[in-house]
């Protein structure tokens, strides 16, 4: 399979980074960066992960992505300082094609501009036909303990990877129901516009349902046959009530339960009660292995579970979409043991797509000396360094 990657990388106005260019040989080595704490090491990983659709590897705010001046900075200017305009442009090789991908606000604010091969395009999510991406950050170490909106948001970005109108059916779904929410907390009991609402929901929402099951059940085939013990087999239950009752009845019946379940649901809502729904799903991972759930396995375990599912991912979208994904991984060597993080560096060196990963400790990526593109960051200023 052809590898892809990104060959050239320029940043500007871009976090800590006032500009910033990289260049990378076609035969796509795994990229790590290592550095001291603040340095500007996710910085890169948040950039890259902006040649996708969405909010990137931080769900940041775009204005907080602009470049802040510095307090001496500031003090020598002349004018009042505007938030700064920031972009990302990166030349990327596809399995078929080389485009030129650039995203950036305009006037620092929440608009975020997108162009392909220097032609303005209307729509973030055309990023997604020629980018895929996938992440695991530090934030995501505690993900199977911690709060459920933070694995839906795993989930769904799993899901978009595979079904492009994915993105669009949620924010139609959020839209709905933030308008069915404010209504009955308003107490305006506006029957036809409420029902209106409630069919957008019901149509979004099983959809949405049915797409988190289908992707699920695909990339599950790839984690029975993890191919290496020290990256478990993780099985993920969709717990959502939506996704269990289409484990067992038609779309249709879910479709008519779910209208029957909001209709009756309005008052306790109004009474600020809850209605479960695609905003309340969740999943669940046990290790197969030991038949543990997730929750209660060690954090290096977790970590793995973790690994295994994003790797399951890959080889997924290898298969069915013959491409697979950039991939980044924040501190990658965090809570792995030495022989799963050397095992985990020869998976990663043989994937056909370009790697980013990194650490405080270059000799924490030994194993993978002539194997990969070492940088060494420093006051987000970047060398090319020899680890051996
Ligand atoms: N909008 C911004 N403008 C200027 N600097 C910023 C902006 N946002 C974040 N920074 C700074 O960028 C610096 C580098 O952050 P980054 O998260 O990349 O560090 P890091 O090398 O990953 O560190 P760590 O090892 O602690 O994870 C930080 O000092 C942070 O305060
Ligand atoms: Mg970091």
């Amino acid at each position: 399979m052809a590898k892809t990657g990104i060959l050239r990388l320029r940043l500007t106005n871009f976090r800590s980074y006032e500009y910033l260019n990289l260049e990378f040989g076609s035969s796509f080595q795994p990229v790590v960066l290592t550095g001291h704490n603040g340095a500007g090491k996710t910085n890169i990983l948040e950039a890259v992960s902006f040649l996708t659709p969405g909010k990137g590897l931080r769900s940041a705010r775009l204005s907080d992505v602009a470049r802040r001046k510095t307090a001496e900075t500031l003090l020598n200017a002349d004018v009042a300082c505007l938030p700064e305009r920031w972009s990302v442009m990166a030349d990327l090789q596809t399995h078929t094609d080389q485009v030129r991908l650039g995203t950036g606000t305009i006037d620092g604010t929440d608009r975020r501009q997108v162009r392909v091969d220097g032609k303005n395009v209307s729509k973030q999510s055309e990023l997604g036909r020629y980018c895929k991406c996938l992440w695991l950050t530090p934030a995501q170490d505690r993900l199977f303990c911690g709060d459920p909106v933070a694995r839906r948001r795993f989930l769904d970005r799993l899901v978009q990877a595979f079904d492009e109108g994915h993105a669009q059916r949620l924010s139609e779904y959020n839209a709905a129901f933030k308008q069915w929410s404010c209504l009955l907390r308003e107490g305006r009991f506006d029957h036809s516009w409420l029902t209106a609402l409630e069919r957008q929901l019901v149509s979004s929402g099983v959809a949405i349902a049915a797409s988190r099951l289908d992707v699920i059940h695909r990339i599950s085939t790839y984690l029975i046959q993890a191919e290496n013990p020290l990256f478990p087999t993780a099985e993920v239950i969709l717990t959502g009530v939506l996704e269990q009752q289409l484990l067992t009845r038609s779309a249709l019946c879910v479709e008519e339960e779910f209208a029957e379940r909001l209709k009756q649901s309005r008052k306790i809502y109004a009474d600020g009660g809850s209605v479960a729904g695609p905003h309340t799903a969740d999943f669940k991972v046990i290790h197969a292995q030991k038949n543990m759930d997730a929750a209660l396995c060690s954090t290096g375990e977790q970590k793995a579970l973790l690994l295994s599912i994003i790797l399951a991912e890959m080889k997924t979208q290898m298969h069915e979409q013959g491409q697979c994904p950039l991939l980044l991984l924040d501190e990658v060597s965090a809570h792995l043991d030495v022989k799963r993080r050397n095992t985990l560096f020869d998976i990663l060196a043989d994937l056909p797509t370009q790697v980013w990963m990194t650490g405080t400790d270059p000799f924490s990526f030994l194993h993978l000396s002539n194997r990969a593109v070492f940088y060494d960051v420093e006051d987000s200023n970047l060398s090319l360094q020899k680890v051996a």
